[in-house]
């Protein structure tokens, strides 16, 4: 028998420290927690998605009476992103997320299980790693692609 550690690295930043692209980006996404629709939660999450081509698309998260049939942010912007530019790579996406009473998030939340299988088949597609950008209101996480939040991943079909 032998052990198999699997480490990821985050850098951990504050706003000031981010280059221009990114603090655009964070503030996009931020901006589009203010566009989630959130009745059940009233937990809105935004996220701002650079592509290649230099276009940005923002997406929230859009909640249902029917709970299952919402969807979180991410994958609202990354479906989007790729039914509009099919060809582009996605190349920085960056999450921020407001709590139930309107504030942003102190802490980064990180994408959920579902998001990080769906990211990782766009980041698989475009043959290079995508930057991930985790705003919260004091500290903001950095990771360096999808995969290294989605250690032994399922991506044999793609
Ligand atoms: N949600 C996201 O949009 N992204 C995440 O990374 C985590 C959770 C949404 C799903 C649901 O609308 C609400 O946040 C509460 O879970």
């Amino acid at each position: 028998m032998r052990r198999k550690d699997i480490i990821t690295s985050i850098e951990v930043a504050n706003y000031e420290e981010l280059n221009e692209t990114d603090r655009h980006l964070v503030d996009l996404a931020r901006e589009a927690t203010l566009r989630s629709y959130a009745p059940y939660s009233h937990f809105r999450v935004g996220a701002a998605l650079l592509l290649d081509n230099g276009e940005v698309v923002t997406g929230s998260n859009q909640e249902n009476a029917a709970y299952p049939s919402g969807t979180c942010a991410e994958r609202t912007t990354a479906f989007y992103a790729h039914s509009r530019y099919p060809e582009a790579k996605f190349v920085t996406l960056a999450i921020a997320a407001r709590d139930t009473s309107g504030e942003e998030i102190s802490s980064p939340i990180s994408p959920c299980g579902a998001c990080r299988q769906s990211l990782l088949e766009f980041e698989t597609l475009g043959g290079a790693d995508v930057k991930v950008i985790l705003a919260g209101a004091k500290e903001i996480y950095i990771l360096p692609s999808v995969r290294s939040l989605l250690p032994l991943c399922f991506s044999e079909i793609v």
